[in-house]
C-alpha cells in the first residue's frame, strides 16, 4: 500500500490561522504587538530566502517583524552590540539569528548572548536545559514541526520506536528530547544515529518513526526502512537546482505507512512554530 503523504504546507496553514486568532485575541487583551526580530549577517541567498518567509508568515499572522540586515564584513563585536540592543528593547519578543555565520564571528558565543527569554529558536543553554527536564519554555521549531505533524496525522507516538538520523543541536538532539519525554505526542523509545553509528541499516530498520536529519540528499533507502514505518524528512538539500530530503522518496514512499514530501514537508512547519515562539515569547513579557 502507498504511504500517506502527510502534507506540511497544509498543517502549517491551519496551524498559522489558528495562530493568527490567538494574536488577535492578546492584542485585544493586552494592546501588545508580537514583535520578532530577525538579524540576517552576510548575503548567503537561502538565509536571505528563509528570512523573507520569516517576515511574510509573521505579517500574515498578525505579528510585527523586524529585519536586521548587515553586511558579511561585520564584526562579532557588532553583532554582539545588536543582540545587546534587541535584548534591551521592551517592544521586541523574540530574537532569531540566521544561520549560517560568516567565519569570523562564533557561533556559541552569539546565540548565547540572545537573552534566554527572547531566544524563540530554544538555542540558548538555558532553554536546552529546560527542555532536556522536560519543562520546556519553548519548543525547538524544527522537532516541533515534526511533532505536531505527527500529532494532526494520528500517529501514535508512545511505546514506539523513534530512531532519529543525525545529531545536530538545531535538530538531531532536541528532535530525540521532544519524543522521550512525558507527554502527548512522545513518550517513544528514542535510539540517536550518526556519522559514527556501527550497522546503521539495522537499527534504522528498527523504526517504527524514523526521523532524517543528516543533510546527504537521498541517503535513506528502502533497505534501511521497515515495511509500514512513519518516514519523516527533515533534509533540504539542493541538486542540480532541485531541493531533495535526506529521504529516497521515490524509493520509500511504497514501503513506509506514512512519508513526508520535499519540499512540502518539514520545512513550512519551522516557520509555524517560530511564530508560535513569538506569541509565547511576547506572553511570558507581558506577565
Ligand atoms: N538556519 C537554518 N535553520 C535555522 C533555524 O532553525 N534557525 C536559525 N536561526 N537559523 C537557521
Amino acid at each position: 500500500m502507498a504511504a500517506h503523504i502527510i502534507d506540511g504546507k497544509a498543517i502549517a496553514a491551519e496551524t498559522r490561522a489558528q495562530l493568527a486568532t490567538e494574536v488577535a485575541a492578546f492584542k485585544n487583551e493586552t494592546g501588545v504587538i508580537p514583535h520578532l526580530a530577525a538579524i540576517l549577517v552576510g548575503d548567503d541567498p537561502a538565509s536571505a530566502v528563509y528570512v523573507r518567509n520569516k517576515e511574510r508568515a509573521c505579517e500574515k499572522a498578525g505579528m510585527k517583524s523586524t529585519l536586521h540586515r548587515l553586511s558579511a564584513e561585520t564584526t562579532q563585536a557588532e553583532l554582539l552590540d545588536l543582540i545587546a540592543q534587541c535584548n534591551n528593547d521592551a517592544t521586541v519578543h523574540g530574537i532569531l539569528v540566521q544561520l549560517p555565520l560568516p567565519k569570523q564571528i562564533d557561533e556559541q558565543t552569539v546565540l548565547d548572548s540572545v537573552t534566554p527569554l527572547k531566544d524563540v529558536d530554544c538555542f540558548h543553554p538555558e532553554n536546552v536545559g529546560l527542555l532536556a527536564q522536560g519543562r520546556p519554555r519553548y519548543q525547538p521549531c524544527t522537532p516541533r514541526g515534526v511533532q505536531v505533524m505527527l500529532e494532526k496525522s494520528n500517529i501514535e507516538v508512545a511505546g514506539k520506536h523513534a530512531v532519529v538520523l543525525g545529531r545536530s543541536e538545531i535538530v538531531g538532539k532536541p528532535m530525540a528530547m521532544l519524543l522521550v519525554q512525558k507527554g502527548p505526542v512522545a513518550n517513544a523509545t528514542v535510539t540517536i544515529c550518526h556519522s559514527r553509528t556501527a550497522n546503521l541499516p539495522e537499527i534504522t530498520r528498527q523504526a517504527d518513526i524514523l526521523v532524517a536529519a543528516i543533510g546527504k540528499p537521498n541517503f535513506v533507502t528502502n533497505e534501511m526502512v521497515k515495511p509500514g514505518a512513519v518516514v519523516m524528512d527533515v533534509g533540504i538539500n539542493s541538486v542540480d537546482g532541485k531541493l531533495v530530503g535526506d529521504v529516497d522518496f521515490d524509493a520509500v514512499a511504497p514501503i513506509a505507512s506514512a512519508i513526508t514530501p520535499v519540499p512540502g514537508g518539514v520545512g513550512p512547519m519551522t516557520i509555524a512554530m517560530l511564530l508560535d515562539n513569538t506569541l509565547t515569547a511576547a506572553r511570558l513579557a507581558a506577565q
